[in-house]
């Protein structure tokens, strides 16, 4: 049986067919304290984050995509590799991403996580590239291709070539950084202090990152900051854009910078073909636009741009023999452990 695994920062998705994911659920988990008992994981977390008691912690493990607590990234892929391997009898081999720019104890880390389930073999592929291949761009030739894959903790912009990454970066801001920023300005402009669900909820319905629309609103609701009861607030969408502003410029950024790195002839693909988005963020209004203003290159957003990168791993599940043959890895798609 073979997985494919994209345990994100914000969301774990898993496939065992290239259809649809068996499992895609928010990567969180909640334990109490006192006796580090598993009380939820997942959705039902999820639901918890931010009213429970002082005994229990709701918990994402993942930050930037990297483990952050390796004991509970372990719980958790644990229970999500069970919910799909009905039958122990086969040992599955397992497909997953890491982002563009990870060291080598950050790679050990999710391997271990993996293996602790028992599988027959763990294999790694960069995030952009698993997107480009789930997406169905042409990775494989000697042709440039371009993809920005935009989470809730990274943001990894590469150029492929060759089945290999030709340029890539990775920043470790994006989707929750502008969460934090929401909270920071309601907190800041309103005095009232809202939680992260709320903060993600107002981004995801209002968040703009060209040409806000000043009648488009949120109504907050939170803790008054000094008279510590319920109230709640409305804002707009440039308010909204205005508190990310310096989050967005990174995001463009980033971009620019692997453009200017990538060697002419492959620039000249890129050129011709655009820039592909993936990832949650990608959905974020004016996101395409923007990169394609600032760029001048044109740029589209993936369809079902939150399912490239785990649609890319099953697919590379395919040439897992090819990749096991050459042990040394030089196989330029994925790495074998
Ligand atoms: N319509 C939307 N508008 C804006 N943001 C959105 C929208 N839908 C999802 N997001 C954001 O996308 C992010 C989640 O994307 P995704 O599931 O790709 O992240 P992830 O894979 O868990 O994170 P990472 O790849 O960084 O580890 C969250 O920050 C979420 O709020
Ligand atoms: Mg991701």
């Amino acid at each position: 049986m073979d997985i494919a695994l994209d345990l994100g920062t914000a969301n774990a998705r898993l496939r065992i067919n290239d259809q649809e994911n068996a499992i895609d659920e928010p990567s969180v988990i909640a334990f109490n304290k006192e006796n580090n008992e598993i009380l939820a994981y997942g959705r039902d977390a999820y639901e918890m984050l931010g009213k429970t008691s002082a005994r229990i912690d709701v918990v994402f493990p993942l930050e930037g995509s990297v483990i952050a607590e390796s004991g509970l990234v372990e719980e958790l892929v644990n229970i999500f590799l069970s919910e799909v391997c009905t039958s122990r009898v086969v040992m599955p081999r397992v497909v997953a991403c890491i982002p563009g720019e990870i060291t080598e104890v950050e790679k050990r880390a999710i391997v271990g996580a993996i293996s602790s389930f028992g599988v027959r073999r763990v294999l790694l592929i960069e995030a952009a590239k698993a997107a480009a291949f789930g997406t169905g761009l042409d990775i494989m030739s000697p042709h440039g291709a371009m993809v920005v894959d935009m989470g809730a903790g990274t943001i990894d912009a590469a150029v492929m070539s060759l089945g290999g990454m030709a340029v890539s970066k990775t920043v470790k801001i994006a989707g929750n950084a502008m969460d934090e920023e929401i909270i920071k300005y309601i907190r800041r402009q309103h005095g009232l202090i809202i939680g992260k669900a709320m903060a993600r909820n107002c981004k995801e319905s209002i968040g703009c990152v060209l040409d806000p629309d000043e009648k488009s609103v949120f109504r907050a609701k939170g803790r008054d900051s000094l008279r510590g009861l319920p109230r709640a607030v409305e804002v707009n969408a440039v308010e909204i854009a205005e508190c990310f502003s310096d989050i967005t410029n990174t995001i463009v950024n980033t971009v620019i910078d692997v453009l200017e790195d990538t060697p002419p002839e492959l620039l000249g693909d890129i050129h011709t073909d655009g820039i592909v988005l993936t990832g949650g963020l990608a959905q974020m209004r004016g996101m395409a636009e923007l990169i394609e203003k600032e760029t001048g290159i044109f740029v589209r957003v993936a369809r079902d741009p939150a399912d490239s990168v785990v649609a890319g791993c099953f697919k590379a599940t395919r040439f897992i023999e090819e990749a096991e043959a050459q042990r040394a890895n030089l196989n330029p798609l994925m790495t074998v452990y």
